[in-house]
């Protein structure tokens, strides 16, 4: 809590440019030591046909690297029961050709959030999906630290873009642009959540997380990058986009479940976009910092690109619920959650 307290009163009550950035290196010095160390480990698997590992192993290097080398570390389970009774390490991410079956109780769940009218067939279309996108069984690659940005007008005036670029993945949301807001918002984006109604173009680098609330958002995504004809779900759609196709993710549909039954614990019809992708990011991540999310300082909810109200969602998504769980999530020390306000 003081630490969280200390870096917000060092970025916020500072302005000077210079200053402001030697706030970000004394915050995140910490992530300078992780790279050191990692750098380390990479070292060790470089020479580790050699003696020198039989000598570093000896000298305790293997024994000291830990799976995750942060201060809290999402993955250090001992330290919350209320964060473990909740965390599934082995819940599915991401779908692929293998494990793309769903439990019964996951299918009816998931299917009743169609509000389309023709639902067509699941399994054809999962078929179709992995003859063009990437099928692995792998799993995504994990990030050490992430930077989950959110929309929240209270990045405005943050200065926290620098911060926000500092971390391995950056992980956005739907349209949140980069361009003109940099200072507040970075202008780094390895990981976009997007569904056909949120959809924008991404660079080459940038991979595309489709979180598919209904089957056509799974065939809008085919069609995107073949045919291009699907252009209504339940209002007009782009049909197409710019993206590498190499890069794309599909989120596991058992995981909205399971973050609605052990996150949301069943309020609200679903999880909200920016929840699920939260949760996601404690999946992917050894270290969660939340921007961008919450109301601005005197308490509105838009968007930092927009001046349009957002209404608060207490209905179709738990947003209190949802609330109480993040600020929890950040008591148990599992995400910091930068306000942008002090
Ligand atoms: C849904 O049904 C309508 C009317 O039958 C059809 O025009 C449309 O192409 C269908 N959409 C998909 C995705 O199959
Ligand atoms: C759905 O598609 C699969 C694979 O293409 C096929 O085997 C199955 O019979 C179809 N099911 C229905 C109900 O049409
Ligand atoms: C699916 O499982 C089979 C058998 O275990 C394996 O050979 C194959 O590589 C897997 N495919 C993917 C895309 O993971
Ligand atoms: C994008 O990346 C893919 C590989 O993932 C590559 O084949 C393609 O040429 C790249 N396209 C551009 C425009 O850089
Ligand atoms: C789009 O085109 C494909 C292939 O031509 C076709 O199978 C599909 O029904 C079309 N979908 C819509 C919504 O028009
Ligand atoms: C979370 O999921 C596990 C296994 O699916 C279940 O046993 C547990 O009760 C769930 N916890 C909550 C709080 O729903
Ligand atoms: C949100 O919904 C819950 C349950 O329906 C209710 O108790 C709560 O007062 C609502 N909060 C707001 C801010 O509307
Ligand atoms: C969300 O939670 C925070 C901290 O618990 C609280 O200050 C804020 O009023 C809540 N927002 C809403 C809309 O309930």
């Amino acid at each position: 809590m003081c630490i969280f307290l200390m870096s917000g009163l060092f970025l916020f009550e500072v302005t000077k440019p210079q200053t402001s950035l030697m706030a970000v290196r004394l915050k995140h010095h910490r992530y300078i030591t992780a790279l050191l160390g990692s750098s380390a480990i990479l070292s060790f698997l470089y020479f580790q046909n050699s003696a020198m590992v039989l000598m570093d192993s000896s000298h305790g290097l293997v024994s000291e690297r830990a799976p995750c080398a942060c201060g809290n570390c999402v993955t250090d389970q001992g330290n919350s029961r209320w964060f473990s009774d909740r965390y599934k390490p082995t819940v599915p991410l991401l779908l692929n050709s293998n494990n793309s079956v769903l439990h019964a109780d996951v299918s009816r769940w998931w299917k009743e959030l169609q509000d389309v009218p023709n639902v067509s067939n699941y399994t054809a279309v999962v078929d179709q999906l992995f003859s063009l996108f990437p099928d692995e069984d792998a799993g995504p690659d994990r990030g050490r630290t992430c930077a989950v940005v959110g929309n929240s007008g209270n990045l405005l005036g943050s200065h926290y873009g620098p911060l926000i670029d500092f971390h391995d993945f950056v992980i956005r949301i739907n349209k949140g642009p980069t361009k003109h807001y940099e200072k507040d918002v970075g202008s780094k984006t390895t990981h976009r959540i997007m569904y056909p109604e949120s959809a924008m173009d991404l660079d080459n680098s940038t991979h595309l997380v489709l979180f598919p609330f209904k089957i056509l958002d799974m065939q809008w995504l085919f069609s995107a990058f073949t045919t291009k004809n699907i252009t209504q779900t339940y209002t007009e759609v782009p049909s197409t986009i710019k993206a590498n196709k190499d890069k794309v993710m599909i989120l596991h549909p058992e995981f909205m479940r399971y973050v609605y039954d052990n996150w949301t614990e069943c309020h609200g019809r679903y999880p909200s976009t920016g929840f699920l992708t939260l949760i996601f990011a404690l999946h992917i991540c050894d270290e969660v910092n939340v921007f961008g999310f919450g109301a601005t300082s005197n308490g509105n909810w838009h968007h930092y690109f927009d001046e349009t109200l957002t209404p608060f969602e207490n209905d179709s998504h738990a947003g209190d619920f949802e609330n109480k769980t993040i600020s929890r999530l950040q008591q148990e020390k599992k995400i910091l959650l930068y306000r942008g306000w002090t």
